[in-house]
C-alpha cells in the first residue's frame, strides 16, 4: 500500500495494444551514469559534483552516495540481456564524464571509453539501439572548482568534452542528447541547493542556464559539423524536464504566475534553442531584479544549432496561484509569488501529483509553439514497493501510471502531436539523487544487499505492450 496517495489510484491494467501507436514507434528505458554505474574511483574516473555533495553533511538521505549504486559497471552484459528481456528497442543512458575526461580537462581516458564501447557491443549484440545523453549531471569537481557552470569557460569544456565522446562513438550511434534538464542543473544546482554543487544564488543560476546553453549549442555545432564531415547518420536532441502551468483562478495574479513558471521553467530553453532568442517578458523580469543574461554576441546563433529532435522528461503538471495563502501578490522578498498550489489528485511516493492529461496538453503545446518532433526520454514513478514473501512486486500503481501516461502519448499523436517514442524511468531502481536509494522508480527491483534485480509486475505489463503494439 502506498501511503502517498491521497485518492486510490491503482486500476487492474492488463496488457493491450495501445491503439493509435505504429509499429515503428519508439519504446525504451532509461538511467543515468552516476545512478546505477557505481566503479566511482575505478579506471580513471575522477569525483563529479554529485560525489562531493553526496560527502557533504546533510545534502542526500541518510548521508547515501552513488559508489556502488547498481554496480551496473560490472554488471553491465545482465543489465544489457535484462533490457532485451523487456523487448525494449531502445537504450537511453549518460556517459560519465569524469570518466571519460577525468578532471574535466584535456585527452580522452581509454578505459573509460572501453566501458561504453563494451556496453555498445553488448546492445548490438541484441540489436537494442543506443541513444546517448552526454551530461546527466556529473561535472567534474575540478570544473566546479574552477566556477561551474555559471562561468563561461565550462562551455568550452563542454563542448570539448562532447568532442573526445563523438569522435570515439559517433561512427557507432546515432541519437545524441547534449543536455539532460537544464533547468534542474541550474535551478536546483545553483539556486535552491536542492542538488550538486548545492548553491544558491539567483544571478549565478541565471548564468548556468546561458553558460548550459551555449555548452549545448558549441556540441550541436561540434558533432553536425563532424557527423556531415564524416558522412555518420546523426539524430541530434536535448532533454528537457517539461510540465504544465495551470492557473488556480481566472484572476490577473494566477495567469501571471502561470507566465513566469512557464517562462523560467521551459520558455527560457525552449526560445534559444529553436528560435534564437531569450523570452522578451522574462528578460524583462530579470531586468526588474538587476540580472542579465551573460550573452555575447554570436552566442544565441550558436546556441540555436537546427535539433532533429526534443527529448521530453515529464512526471507532472502544476496548479498555480500568483498571491501567498494570505492573499499577498508579494512574498517575504518583494517579488511577485509563483506558488504550486496542491491538489486532491493521487500522488506518488516524491509526493508528485499524477496528471497524465496534462502530457497530452504539454505535447500538443510543443507542436504548435515549436514544432519538433518529440521523445518522451523519461516518465515514469516512484512508489513504495512491497515484496511479496514469493518475491513478487505488485506495483499495480506504478502500472497505472504508465498505461495512463502512454494513453496521453497516444491521445496527444491522435490530435497531431508527432511523438516518436517512449521510454520508461527508469530500468533499475536506483540512486535518486538527493533522496539517495529511498525513493523506487524502476520497473525492475534492485536489492541493494544483493545486487538481485526482479522484474516488478510494471516491466512485465511494458514487455507485453510493447509486443502487443508492435504487431498489432
Ligand atoms: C529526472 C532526472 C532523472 C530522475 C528522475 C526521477 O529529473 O532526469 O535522473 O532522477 O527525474
Amino acid at each position: 500500500m502506498n501511503n502517498h496517495l491521497v485518492t486510490p489510484y491503482a486500476r487492474n491494467v492488463t496488457p493491450a495494444p495501445v491503439p493509435g501507436l505504429p509499429a515503428d514507434f519508439r519504446w525504451g528505458v532509461a538511467t543515468a551514469a552516476y545512478q546505477i554505474e557505481g566503479a566511482a574511483a575505478e579506471d580513471g574516473r575522477t569525483p563529479s559534483i554529485w560525489d562531493t555533495y553526496c560527502r557533504t553533511p546533510g545534502m542526500v538521505v541518510r548521508g547515501e552516495n552513488g559508489d556502488t549504486a547498481c554496480d551496473h559497471y560490472h554488471r553491465m552484459p545482465d543489465d544489457v540481456q535484462l533490457i532485451s528481456d523487456l523487448s525494449v528497442d531502445t537504450y537511453r543512458f549518460s556517459l560519465a564524464w569524469p570518466r571519460i575526461q577525468p578532471g574535466g580537462r584535456g585527452p580522452a581516458n581509454p578505459k573509460g571509453l572501453d566501458f561504453y564501447k563494451r556496453l555498445l557491443d553488448e546492445l548490438e549484440t541484441r540489436a537494442i539501439t543506443p541513444w546517448i545523453t552526454l551530461y546527466h549531471w556529473d561535472l567534474p569537481q575540478d570544473l566546479e572548482d574552477a566556477g561551474g557552470w555559471p562561468a563561461r569557460d565550462t562551455a568550452h569544456r563542454f563542448a570539448e568534452y562532447a568532442a573526445l565522446a563523438y569522435d570515439a562513438l559517433g561512427d557507432r550511434v546515432k541519437h545524441w542528447t547534449t543536455l539532460n534538464e537544464p533547468w534542474c542543473s541550474a535551478m536546483l544546482g545553483y539556486a535552491y541547493g536542492a542538488q550538486a554543487p548545492g548553491r544558491k544564488d539567483f544571478g549565478d543560476a541565471m548564468s548556468a542556464v546561458h553558460h548550459l546553453l551555449l555548452g549545448h549549442g558549441l556540441a550541436s555545432q561540434y558533432l553536425r559539423e563532424t557527423a556531415a564531415a564524416k558522412n555518420q547518420d546523426l539524430e541530434l536532441g536535448i532533454t528537457l524536464n517539461l510540465g504544465t502551468a495551470t492557473p488556480e483562478t481566472d484572476s490577473r495574479e494566477d495567469a501571471e504566475a502561470c507566465r513566469r513558471a512557464d517562462g523560467l521553467g521551459s520558455r527560457i530553453y525552449l526560445d534559444p534553442i529553436t528560435k534564437g532568442a531569450y523570452p522578451a517578458d522574462i528578460v524583462a523580469d530579470l531586468a526588474l531584479r538587476n540580472i542579465e543574461l551573460p550573452v555575447q554576441d554570436g552566442d544565441l546563433e550558436v546556441i540555436s544549432t537546427p535539433l532533429d529532435v526534443l527529448g521530453v522528461n515529464f512526471y507532472r503538471g502544476t496548479l498555480f496561484s500568483g498571491v501567498t495563502e494570505e492573499g499577498s501578490p508579494l512574498d517575504a522578498d518583494g517579488l511577485p509569488v509563483t506558488r504550486g498550489v496542491e491538489r486532491d489528485l493521487p500522488r506518488t511516493a516524491m509526493d508528485w501529483e499524477i496528471t497524465p492529461t496534462a502530457l497530452t496538453d504539454l505535447l500538443l503545446r510543443l507542436q504548435q509553439d515549436y514544432g519538433l518532433p518529440t521523445v518522451i526520454t523519461e516518465n515514469g514513478a516512484a512508489f513504495d514497493d512491497e515484496v511479496t514473501p514469493d518475491g513478487e512486486i505488485h506495483d499495480a500503481d506504478r502500472t497505472t501510471y504508465l498505461a495512463d501516461h502512454i494513453a496521453a502519448v497516444a491521445d496527444a499523436r491522435a490530435q497531431g502531436a508527432d511523438v516518436r517514442g517512449y521510454f520508461a524511468w527508469s530500468l533499475l531502481d536506483n540512486f535518486e539523487w538527493s533522496y539517495g536509494y529511498d525513493k523506487r522508480f524502476g520497473i525492475v527491483r534492485v536489492d541493494y544487499e544483493t545486487q538481485e534485480r526482479t522484474l516488478k509486475d510494471s516491466a512485465k505489463w511494458y514487455r507485453d505492450t510493447i509486443r502487443l503494439t508492435r504487431d498489432n
